[in-house]
């Protein structure tokens, strides 16, 4: 399956992204984590990206795109994958049409993760990321066993520094003028199935993966 993960800063894509792409056996492609693990590497492409992502604003679309097509080229990609923030504008999705029906794939479905700002607010606040392994938790919603160390691996939580109060409200508005419109270009595919993300982390995933049944195999 080719599946596009789509919903607000916060909503939950990369959290649910994990549990979605193992149960459907195809590799979550977030372009988030790499630009992240660019810019730890210190990479050029990582130095470009981070005065933007450091803002709350999109990196330029060129690159972001060029990223994407040297990823999908890899050949755990060629049977299936789940993208987790791309595309995340009109643009983008038009170019990842046109990549994949050079290959004569698409997109089977777009899945929504439907929060208010409220609830974003509150769990980008309080979210921590393991340095180590890369899992999600939550301060107050998904905490560890001793703070600031991973349950999973031991490894040490750290903040991203686009969770400042200041860099989730531009978020916000970037999401709402840039990536809001292309549910309306999915709709017009008939590829969009919405659910509510809220609640525990646990109902969400059996929310998304009773949505995404008719669509497997
Ligand atoms: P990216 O990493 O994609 O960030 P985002 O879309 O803003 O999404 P987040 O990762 O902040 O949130 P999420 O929905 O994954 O939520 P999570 O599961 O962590 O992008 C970062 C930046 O990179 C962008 O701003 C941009 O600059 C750049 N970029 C990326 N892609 C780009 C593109 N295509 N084009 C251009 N630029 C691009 O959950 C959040 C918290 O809530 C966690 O603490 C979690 O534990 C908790 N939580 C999750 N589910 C629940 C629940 N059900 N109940 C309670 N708490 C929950």
């Amino acid at each position: 399956m080719r599946l596009v993960l789509v919903g607000p800063p916060g909503a939950g894509k990369g959290t649910q992204a994990e549990f979605i792409a193992a149960h459907l056996s195809v590799p979550k492609i977030s372009t988030g984590d790499l630009f992240r693990a660019n810019v730890g590497q210190g990479t050029p492409l990582g130095l470009e990206a981070k005065k933007y992502m450091d803002s709350g604003q999109l990196v330029p679309d060129e690159v972001t795109i060029n990223m994407v097509k040297e990823r999908l080229g890899d050949p755990d990609a060629t049977d299936g994958f789940l993208l987790d923030g791309f595309p995340r504008n009109v643009p983008q999705a038009k170019v990842l049409d046109d990549m994949l029906s050079e290959l004569s794939v698409k997109i089977d479905i777009v899945l929504e993760l439907i929060v208010d700002n409220d609830e974003v607010v509150r769990r980008l606040s309080g979210r921590r990321t393991c340095r180590g392994c890369g899992k999600i938790w939550h301060i107050e919603f998904d905490p560890t066993a001793k703070p600031g160390k991973c349950d999973r691996c031991g490894g040490e939580l750290f903040q991203r520094d686009d969770d400042r109060p200041d860099t989730v409200q531009n978020r916000l508005m970037v999401y709402a003028e840039q990536t809001a419109p292309l549910v309306d270009f999915y709709a017009a595919q008939g590829k969009v199935v919405g659910i509510d993300a809220t609640g525990p982390v646990e109902d969400v995933t059996e929310r998304a993966i009773d949505a995404l049944r008719p669509y497997e195999g």
